[in-house]
């Protein structure tokens, strides 16, 4: 596992791990983040660990992933921006995994999935992403965004089938865990002040590494699933669905596949 040291040292950033908390295992690095953003820890305070005994996905599912081999983080932000901006940060955060390969590996070319995730060519997960809102004490927004990257792990359980892959199967070397934490971290903070000073131009990138655009997909959400063309996303993250009569449907969260109907 990397220890605090590891983490800290020679780490070039401005806020984000200024404030840090290691773990060998833990329950969930979400959980434990937003109980210290409820305390209020410091903007970019990040909660590491090699394990995780509960790791929360989106939509109720549960994150696993071997001990020692990933990356397993939340960051506390303190967002300086308006409401309507929130949905950017789980975007920042995949654009800045798959920016992150791509300076440590060029060759390797990794795909953004609307709302949260990081696909290889093939569509296999190699990273997720889970935003969560909660407010301090006095009652001031605060942003718990925790990351799971497979990093060095080869094996995966059956029940992922073929859904799941690693940086490490996909470019068959393993990754140094201290190097690609140091490169992302420094992406996110610079990708983070994007969102408050150009988002537009943070949008853009995310564009160009989106492959569904135009293809005709299903959005599951809780109750419903809706289906339509992925025409875009707005510049606050959304996903505008074209539906079958050509209005436009703006899509704030759900479980993306491309369909055939
Ligand atoms: C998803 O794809 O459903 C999101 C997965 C998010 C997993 C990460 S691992 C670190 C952080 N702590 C958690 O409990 N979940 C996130």
């Amino acid at each position: 596992m990397l220890t605090s040291h590891e983490i800290t040292d020679g780490l070039k950033t401005r806020f984000i791990g200024k404030k840090l908390f290691v773990f060998e295992t833990i329950d969930s690095t979400n959980a434990c983040a937003r109980l210290l953003a409820e305390t209020g820890v410091e903007n970019g305070t990040i909660v590491y660990a090699a394990h995780q005994t509960r790791g929360k996905g989106r939509m109720n599912r549960r994150w696993l992933s071997e001990k020692d081999v990933n990356l397993l983080f939340s960051v506390v932000f303190h967002p300086e921006f308006a409401e309507q901006k929130y949905f950017l940060v789980p975007l920042m955060i995949s654009l800045s995994v798959v920016e992150t390969v791509r300076i440590l590996e060029p060759t390797i070319a990794l795909q953004v999935k609307w709302p949260n995730d990081v696909l290889d060519s093939d569509g296999r997960k190699i990273a997720g992403i889970l935003t969560e809102l909660t407010r301090t004490y006095d009652d001031k927004p605060r942003i718990v965004a925790g990351t799971g990257i497979n990093v060095n792990q080869i094996d995966f359980p059956e029940n992922l089938g073929s859904k799941a892959s690693s940086l490490s199967v996909v470019c068959g070397k393993e990754f140094d865990l201290r190097l690609l934490f140091h490169t992302l971290l420094e992406r996110i903070e610079e990708r983070y002040e994007q969102i408050i000073v150009a988002p537009e131009l943070l949008v853009e990138a995310w564009r160009s590494h989106c492959t569904l655009f135009n293809k005709k997909v299903a959005v599951e959400q809780d109750q419903r699933t809706v289906l339509g063309i992925f025409r875009d996303i707005d510049s606050g993250g959304a996903m505008i669905l074209e539906d079958k009569k050509g209005g436009k449907i703006r899509i704030l969260a759900g479980d993306v596949t491309t369909v055939h109907y």
